[in-house]
């Protein structure tokens, strides 16, 4: 009897050609663990489609012989979406060769694009034309559109554009049994029965393999200002977003909080960035963008931070005077995340709240976390303008990192428990991949979970796409 395993790299090199199909252990090694080291998984294969129609080859193969399918873009999630498990039977699908700007419509603003493209290869098409793309995050050189799709990621813009589902209109996915939906419509209005493409996005590749999708795109920002302010607490932060929200309506495009934690952890591993103002507890960076060349769009930002430091909100503030001063300062922001990995492991808390609760919520936190894991070190940053923070631990100064990540639990509880409390979510932007599965199975409502588990049975009734993630077993 011929092997399984003989017969699908057979009929997988048939379709991609061989020197597509890696099976090396060196070839394979840098796709199978996450970005954070947290997981470590096997693969059968590493196979690198170059088109739809040979993506969906390789999946009717793996359909037809039952081997799970394990679709990576970045291989930047924070969740362990993209890694496989340690089982060694999955095939990973790698859509890097998939890049191409298939087409880019300036008129009705929209760009179909494929699913390996990079974010930043997404964002830089739309600016050849004179368009924007605006989502944007810290992985953009290394995240693809299909990654930040399947994982409905969020980002710095959030506030004016919204989350990547709300800026695709279409989208091509290969299914679980091989079969092409060829969903790329380019239209703002589409009333035909269940949006079916929102299904595969935030589905961490679950229910299908995203190949390409059509992307909004919006005028380019011509008149710009980015600022940094220094706050007491979140609660003036929270106040500044009111007072600047009044003054520059959707012209404010990205509100994000710092701690002097993270802030001092992103310059300790990148000590070529500035330190703009030494000494205070909290910052806030301010982004805002009109698309006008010649909006006081500086002048505004600059009277609104002067009324909040007259009101006393604001303690300090400085306004980018040139492109590469506003770059450093948003040098600061996004690399944080790498500050933190460099510095050691954490404990991540992606959450999202009403943005009114922020300051009671950290309030609350800090006290119960202090009280059980005494010195606990608080790496609090995020997306404030949207009500997302990154409340990330780390282990007490001069404390075993290790001992701390086998309490992870315990502090994962008290921080959900609140959140929960609070009406806010556990994953606000970084999907559940491995890492949350036991913590949605607590806090969704079974009724939620239910019909979760019948979209995954409609559309993969063997559970070949990406095994272990989002779901509970169960
Ligand atoms: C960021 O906003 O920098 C990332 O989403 C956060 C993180 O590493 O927790
Ligand atoms: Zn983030």
């Amino acid at each position: 009897m011929a092997d399984p395993g003989a017969t699908l790299l057979a009929r997988v090199a048939a379709a991609v050609g061989p020197s597509h199909v890696l099976t090396a252990p060196d070839d394979l090694a840098p796709y199978l663990t996450d970005w954070r080291g947290r997981y470590r998984g096997a693969a059968c294969a590493l196979v690198r489609p170059g088109s739809t129609a040979e993506v969906a080859a390789v999946v009717a193969a793996c359909s037809d012989l039952r081997v799970p399918v394990v679709p990576q873009g970045g291989n930047t999630s924070m969740c362990g979406a993209a890694t496989p498990d340690a089982s060694g039977t999955t095939l990973l699908l790698s859509l890097a060769r998939m890049q191409r700007v298939r087409a880019l419509d300036a008129a009705n603003a929209t760009m179909t694009i494929e699913a390996g493209a990079t974010l930043a290869a997404t964002q830089a098409a739309a600016h050849a034309a004179g368009l924007r793309f605006p989502l944007s995050l810290a992985s953009e050189g290394s995240c693809t559109v299909g990654g930040v799709l399947s994982t409905n990621a969020g980002g710095t813009a959030v506030l004016r554009y919204g989350n990547a589902r709300e800026l695709a209109l279409g989208l091509e996915v290969v299914l679980p049994d091989g079969r092409v939906w060829d969903g790329l419509r380019g239209l703002r209005k589409d009333n035909t029965g269940y949006d079916l493409k929102q299904l595969f996005i935030g589905a961490e590749g679950t229910l299908g393999v995203v190949t390409a999708a059509v992307l909004k795109l919006f005028p380019a920002p011509r008149s710009q200002a980015t600022a940094f302010a220094a706050v007491a607490d979140a609660d003036a932060a929270v106040r500044l977003l009111g007072m600047l929200r009044a003054r520059l309506a959707d012209r404010l495009t990205g509100f994000e909080l710092i701690g002097a934690l993270p802030l001092a952890l992103c310059r300790k591993h990148h000590p070529a960035l500035p330190d703009p103002l030494p000494g205070h507890p909290w910052y806030v960076l301010v982004q805002a963008d009109d698309a006008a060349p010649d909006a006081p769009t500086a002048a505004e930002v600059e009277a609104a931070l002067g009324s909040a430091a007259e009101a006393g909100v604001v303690l300090d503030a400085t306004i980018a005077q040139s492109q590469a001063q506003a770059a450093a300062l948003w040098a600061l922001r996004e690399n944080i995340s790498e500050g933190q990995r460099r510095e050691g492991p954490n404990v991540k808390h992606d959450i999202s709240l009403p943005v009114s609760s922020i300051p009671r919520f950290l309030a609350e936190a800090a006290e119960a976390l202090s009280r059980t894991f005494p010195g606990v070190r608080f790496v609090t940053f995020g997306h404030l303008g949207d009500g997302n923070l990154h409340y990330n631990l780390s282990a007490p100064e001069g404390g075993d990192a290790q001992d701390f990540m086998a309490r992870a639990p315990a502090a994962n509880r008290i921080v959900h428990d609140l959140v929960a409390a609070y009406g806010g979510s556990i994953s606000a932007e970084h999907g559940i991949g491995q890492l949350k599965r036991d913590e949605l199975a607590r806090y969704k409502a079974p009724v939620e979970l239910e019909m979760m588990r019948r979209i995954k049975a409609a559309l993969d009734p063997a559970g070949m796409m990406n095994p272990g993630k989002i779901l509970p077993d169960g």
